[in-house]
């Protein structure tokens, strides 16, 4: 009896032995599988044809689209509420600042030219009197060109203990036409300016969002990202593999923007309650085509038809930062572990963002990529939802 107990426990050591050692060949195999799929190097030629008839259907008809909006739009009030709103001495942005600090809310001007934040203020602030409460809207200094410029910002947001609702990414530069340049840190430009600034902005920015809960951050977008691409081992695009122009430097930081946004949606637990929502502007009149051609600038007034005013192109990030739908909308998408998150159009309804954006292996790696760019650790997100202290390499006390 102990013998055959003996032997049928030898039987199931040897068949787990030989388990493990199939389960191993079947590990290297499929590791030898992928290693030999060929790497992604560009968009393919049918997603990029879809991508500009988009862009064309979008310049085309957004106006139609949006037909139904009220300019501007009606925004419920909004007092105790407080925003910052990056980049917002011009076009949207500064539209999105003023209309928030008209409806009640405490907003941060998150600007490089503080003098034209304080000019504005001004301007503003005549033009309301008489018709309420004086606005609620301060400036704070903050360069997207510096990482350490960020990292200043957000300690010092962070050192007030107080709540922040809902973190406007707006901020963004298109150097159409400019030859590549790069930041103080190393990073191309438009890849720096327009996602690795705002994302770290963002993780940084955490404990006060957490202190606001339930809140939002709010990535200004555009559809430009359906034409772009990410090489997460050439973020600068300097290795000769694609050239280099300002709409490939462009499109691809929009995308990424995209693309670390949806990760950051998974990775923050429901509990949290910070909603991560990127949303498309339009095709807008603002100083965004200052480095265009005249000529090219003076056809742009020509067509004002199709193209929006920077108070119409506000609209979308307004509603994403105000709307009460859309922190439900969010949620629905984490319970249904959607690949990608929330992104709305200029007409503020949902839409899906590009096919290259659901690629969710890319987006892990431009998740990766990002962290290391900024200086933090992969596990950043967990850890300030823990509410433990994170290094940054760009942070004061690393100066
Ligand atoms: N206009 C469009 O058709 C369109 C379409 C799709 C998406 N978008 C997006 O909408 C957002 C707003 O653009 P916009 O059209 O309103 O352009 P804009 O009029 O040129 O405004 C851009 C804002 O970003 C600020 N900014 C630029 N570089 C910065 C830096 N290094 N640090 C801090 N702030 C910086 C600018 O500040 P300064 O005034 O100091 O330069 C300005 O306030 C951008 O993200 C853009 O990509 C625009």
């Amino acid at each position: 009896m102990a013998n055959s107990a003996s032997a049928s426990s030898r039987g199931k050591a040897v068949k787990e032995a030989h388990d493990d050692e199939e389960k191993l060949k079947e590990d290297e195999k499929k590791q030898n599988r992928n290693a030999n799929k060929k790497k992604k190097e560009a968009l393919g030629w049918m997603e990029w044809l879809r991508g500009w008839l988009y862009i064309i259907y979008e310049m085309l008809f957004q106006r139609i689209m949006a037909s139904h909006l009220a300019n501007p739009m009606p925004l419920t009030p909004i007092n105790d509420l407080t925003f910052i709103v990056t980049g917002s001495t011009s076009g949207i942005g500064r539209e999105i600042a003023r209309q928030l600090a008209e409806a009640g809310g405490h907003v941060i001007m998150a600007v490089r030219n503080t003098k034209a934040a304080h000019d504005l203020i001004r301007k503003w602030q005549e033009d309301w009197a008489g018709r309420g409460l004086p606005l609620n809207i301060e400036v704070m200094e903050l360069d997207l060109l510096s990482l350490e410029s960020v990292a200043r910002f957000a300690e010092a947001y962070n050192a007030r203990m107080g709540p922040l609702h809902a973190l406007i990414n707006n901020a963004g530069i298109f150097s159409i036409g400019e030859p590549q340049k790069f930041s103080k840190d190393g990073y191309e430009q438009h890849m720096q300016v327009n996602h690795l600034a705002p994302a770290l902005l963002s993780i940084l920015l955490l404990p006060s969002l957490i202190r606001g809960s339930p809140s939002r951050i709010i990535n200004v977008n555009s559809v430009m990202h359906y034409v772009g691409f990410v090489d997460t081992e050439d973020m600068n695009v300097t290795s000769g593999k694609r050239k280099y122009t300002s709409l490939v430097g462009y499109c691809g930081s929009k995308l990424a923007e995209v693309m670390f946004s949806s990760v950051l949606h998974k990775r923050l637990p429901a509990e949290a309650g910070i909603s991560v929502v990127c949303v498309s502007p339009g095709i807008v009149q603002t100083n965004v085509a200052r480095d265009l051609p005249k000529i090219v600038q003076a056809a742009y007034r020509l067509i004002p038809y199709f193209i929006f005013s920077a108070e119409e192109g506000s609209r979308s990030a307004v509603f994403a930062a105000t709307d009460p739908q859309v922190p439900e909308y969010c949620e629905m998408l984490k319970a249904d572990e959607w690949p990608v998150s929330a992104f709305l159009s200029q007409d503020c309804r949902p839409t899906n963002p590009s096919e290259e954006s659901h690629n969710v292996e890319t987006a892990y790696r431009v998740w990766e990529k990002t962290l290391e760019l900024i200086g933090l650790p992969l596990d950043a997100v967990e850890r300030f939802i823990e509410g433990e202290e994170v290094d940054c390499r760009y942070g004061a006390s690393k100066e």
